[in-house]
């Protein structure tokens, strides 16, 4: 055997063991996924004449949402801010699943003027809604103030959320059953609390820490939520997806994007990641379970301990009805 036919046979060797090892470790990985997932196919909840309302639907986690709710018969809302987006994603839907009934509906969850005005149509047209999806979030975007004066990580992931929930109260109450899911992230335990953040002030936050922030007090505010509509028929419930290969980092400088490009192998793909939020939406075990947060696995577990406390999220809300401008009437 010459010298480069015996270099080529070990090189070619390793590469394919190593090929081999990466292949089989990957398949581990995702197998492992599946048994955490929760069986949907198993689920017969039937969603005629349910009305629900998916925000950031147009891709991801929210479009695989929004694509199961309109296979079981419900009206689904695209709640987007990309109308161009937002009309791929519907006929794509409309492509996979024929008898689907969506409206897609413009509305940008970082502005307070869009969500009111979102809102004003959608009661007309709605008057009751039986699931809403707080879904819509960004990631990787510095410190920004709005025109309206809050940060735009904040207001998006968080105030949106708080001032569209508040809004839709009556159509979720009339719709007698209804339930609010806030998609939080595992990531929240590397946030910290402080509402001063919510207009672009507060203490130090790192390189993302903004995300992670926003998503601890959306948890936090899920428990308030529930505290408040104890007994109303509406549960608010908030859910970890898991680490899930989609958009969400898109705003992220590229080392990043590539990082996350080549764990996309090993992680979860949008229909896995979706499946816990369907849980929290279709699963008839959770009727009447509320102020609990959701591991991907679709396990009830403790939220960080700041997200926990009843005085701080009641302090949140008192302070988010003002920056929200709830109590203005139009
Ligand atoms: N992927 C993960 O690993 C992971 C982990 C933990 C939690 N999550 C959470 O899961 C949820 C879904 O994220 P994803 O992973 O599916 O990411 P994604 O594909 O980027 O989806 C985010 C959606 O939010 C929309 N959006 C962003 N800003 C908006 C605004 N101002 N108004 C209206 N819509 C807006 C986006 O619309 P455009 O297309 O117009 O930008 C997009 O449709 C988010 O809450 C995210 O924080 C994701």
């Amino acid at each position: 055997m010459s010298l480069w036919s015996l270099l080529s046979t070990l090189i070619l060797g390793r590469g394919s063991v190593l090929l081999l090892l990466v292949y089989l470790f990957r398949l581990s990985v995702r197998l492992w996924h599946r048994t955490q997932l929760w069986d949907l196919q198993h689920c017969s909840t039937d969603l005629t004449g349910k009305t629900a309302v998916v925000t950031g639907a147009n891709s991801g986690i929210g479009r695989v949402v929004s694509q199961e709710l309109a296979r079981r018969g419900a009206r689904v809302i695209l709640a987007c801010r990309n109308r161009k987006r937002g009309q791929q994603a519907l006929a794509e839907i409309q492509a996979a699943c024929k008898d689907a009934c969506l409206l897609l509906w413009d509305v940008d969850m970082s502005s307070m003027a869009s969500i009111r005005s979102f809102v004003r149509l959608l009661l007309q047209e709605c008057p009751e809604i039986h699931l809403l999806v707080n879904n819509a979030a960004v990631c990787g975007i510095p410190t920004t103030l709005t025109p309206e004066g809050l940060d735009l990580t904040f207001a998006t992931n968080y105030v949106g959320p708080f001032l569209l929930t508040n809004l839709l109260q009556g159509a979720l109450q009339r719709a007698g059953s209804a339930r609010v899911i806030n998609i939080s992230s595992a990531w929240q335990t590397h946030g910290y609390f402080d509402e001063e953040h919510l207009t672009g002030a507060g203490g130090p936050l790192t390189f993302n820490q903004n995300y992670y922030c926003s998503k601890l007090l959306l948890t936090s505010i899920t428990g308030e939520f529930a505290r408040r509509l104890q007994g109303t028929g509406v549960t608010v419930n908030s859910v970890e997806p898991g680490y899930v290969y989609t958009d969400i980092m898109r705003q992220l400088p590229w080392y990043f994007r590539f990082s996350f490009w080549i764990s996309s192998f090993f992680i979860k793909d949008p229909i896995e990641g979706a499946n816990p939020v369907l849980y929290l939406s279709l699963a008839k075990e959770l009727d009447g379970v509320s102020g609990k947060y959701f591991s991907s696995s679709c396990v009830i577990t403790s939220p960080p301990e700041a997200a926990q406390d009843p005085q701080m999220a009641q302090s949140l809300w008192n302070t988010s009805v003002k920056l929200a401008n709830l109590n203005k009437t139009d």
